[in-house]
């Protein structure tokens, strides 16, 4: 089932696809992709996004590097240290870290990138991802109802201005996810999610809700 239009197929399925083909991308599916990312609500229906499709080999590179430093500097001992996340287990979460490192290491790879910025100023505040954010989930959505496979990553805002320089974005625009998408090796499948009833209260912090 690698193409599904079934919203909740779609949502169930949507794994983090981290090992990619090199193999290219039809521009006309791309184009879906980014349809939908300007589908998506933003604050006042500002829309202040901004989609760069990368496939230049040098530009992805220049930007692997810093994404490769800040696993080796962070993310990496973080993984190791780390208990397990909710509806995981050690072996899972081994897994997890092993993909991780895959995607690190060949992110360049992946033929095309969309990276979704945001003409948001000097200094955005708090509220200032959720005009950017759900064009992102929308364009991760997408990508999973045609079979392609992508993960929202968000690393390379740890070396921010460098990556955003090499984008070539002008002062006052700022990168918020680079998405690299490509023809999975793996296949989707369900989700590894703790339980919903731990997550959910019913009128006041704490108490559990009673429909579930
Ligand atoms: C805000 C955010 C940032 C993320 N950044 C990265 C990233 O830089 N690199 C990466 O490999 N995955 C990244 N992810 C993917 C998460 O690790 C992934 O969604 C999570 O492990 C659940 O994976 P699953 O949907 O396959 O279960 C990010 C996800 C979110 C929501």
């Amino acid at each position: 089932m690698p193409e599904t239009t079934d919203i909740f197929e779609v949502m169930s399925t949507m794994r983090a696809m981290r090992r990619l083909k090199p193999d290219p991308v039809p521009d006309e599916l791309i184009n879906k992709i980014l349809q939908a990312a300007q589908w998506a609500p933003s604050g006042g229906n500002t829309q202040r996004w901004r989609f760069l499709v990368v496939k230049d080999p040098e530009i992805k590179k220049g930007v692997q590097v810093y994404y490769k430093r800040l696993y080796d500097e962070t993310v990496g001992p973080r993984y190791v240290s780390s208990a397990p996340p909710p509806g995981s287990d050690p072996a899972r979460y081994r897994r997890q870290n092993a993909a991780v490192e895959y995607l690190t290491d060949h992110y360049h790879e992946a033929p095309v990138w969309i990276v979704a910025c945001l003409e948001d100023g000097e200094n955005p505040g708090r509220t200032a991802g959720s005009s950017i954010y759900p064009a992102v989930q929308n364009m991760l959505l997408a990508t999973r109802a045609l079979g392609l496979g992508t993960t929202l990553t968000t690393r390379h805002t740890g070396y921010g201005k460098e990556v955003d320089a090499i984008f070539g974005l002008p002062s006052g625009v700022h990168s918020y996810a680079i998405l690299p998408i490509g023809w999975p090796m793996g296949r989707f499948g369900p989700l590894g999610r703790g339980p919903l009833k731990d997550v959910v209260y019913q009128d006041q912090w704490g108490k559990p809700y009673q429909g579930l």
